[in-house]
């Protein structure tokens, strides 16, 4: 039977390829989008269907269920990031940012579970966290913050709904030169900068997030929930390799000579 699944925030950037390789992987997907961009973006792909809409109304969500159908798999990806120091951060810009990013995902899965249930059908959820959840990132604002609730909130459904029957895991975007990045990577300078600390030699790509959706929403992954997976080149366990040493340290054990026993770490 053909598999379905929800790729939200997917009119462009990182849930458009989502999209697409869930397409070319046999699901029949349904695109959720603010903008109306969105349509276009679903008639490009076959048999993809089009919504235009926000992840924070329960009521738009719970249309777009009762007109698609419940799919097998979601994928939690709308999110946006006002950038500024959290000194001048505005309360609003700050609200909007946990509604999307955290209670949109709230809404949406378990909008999702609840029909998957009702049903007795099994299904994964994939939601897309960051890099920046896991490491504050420079004036973030409240991003990272509501991408690591994200986080947490993934082991929640994970521990909660497991028994039910539906898989709940977590990708979380490195460095990627897509989507809401892109005017950070038109700075050749940012950009050269940036790529020169990731340990894999490049800027990560759409597909390469698309690929680590899949992955976790197929039967390969099956006896996985509640992780959170970091695709991000090696950018975040690189911190303390990317750090100097005085050579006269670094020297022991290249040069038997200069050598003197050391116990000590870094
Ligand atoms: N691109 C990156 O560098 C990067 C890195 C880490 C994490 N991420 C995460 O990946 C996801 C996708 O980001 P992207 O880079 O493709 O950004 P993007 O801005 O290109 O796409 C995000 C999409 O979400 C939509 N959206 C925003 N609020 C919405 C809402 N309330 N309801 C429905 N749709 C909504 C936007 O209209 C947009 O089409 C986000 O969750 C983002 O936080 C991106």
């Amino acid at each position: 039977m053909t598999k379905s699944a929800l790729i939200t925030g997917a009119a462009k950037g990182l849930g458009a390829e989502i999209a697409r390789s869930a397409a070319a992987d046999g699901y029949r997907v349904a695109l959720l989008d603010l903008d109306p961009l969105v349509l276009e973006t679903a008639s490009s792909i076959p048999g993809a269907t089009g919504f235009v809409g926000t992840t924070t109304d329960a009521e738009f969500v719970d249309g777009v269920l009762d007109n698609f159908g419940t799919p097998d798999a979601v994928v939690n990806n709308a999110g946006i990031v006002r950038f500024g120091p959290l000194l001048d951060q505005a309360l609003d810009q700050w609200r909007s940012v946990v509604d999307v990013n955290l209670t949109g995902t709230f809404i949406v899965a378990r909008a999702v579970a609840k029909r998957l249930v009702a049903a007795g059908r099994r299904g994964a959820i994939v939601n897309i966290t960051s890099m920046n959840g896991v490491m504050p990132g420079p004036n973030a604002g409240a991003y990272g913050s509501t991408k690591s609730g994200v986080s947490l909130l993934t082991k929640q459904m994970a521990v909660e709904w497991g028994p039910l029957g539906i898989r709940v895991n977590a990708i979380a975007p490195g460095l990627i030169d897509a989507g809401m990045s892109e005017p950070i990577y038109a700075d050749p300078q940012i950009r050269a900068l940036r790529e020169a600390r990731v340990p894999a030699g490049r800027l990560g790509r759409a597909d390469d997030i698309a690929r680590a959706v899949l992955w976790l929403l197929s039967d390969a992954s099956e006896y996985i929930t509640g992780e959170e997976i970091l695709v991000d080149g090696g950018v975040t366990v690189s911190v303390i390799a990317g750090l100097p040493r005085p050579q006269s340290v670094d020297a022991v054990g290249v040069n038997p000579a200069a050598a003197r026993p050391s116990n000590k770490e870094q």
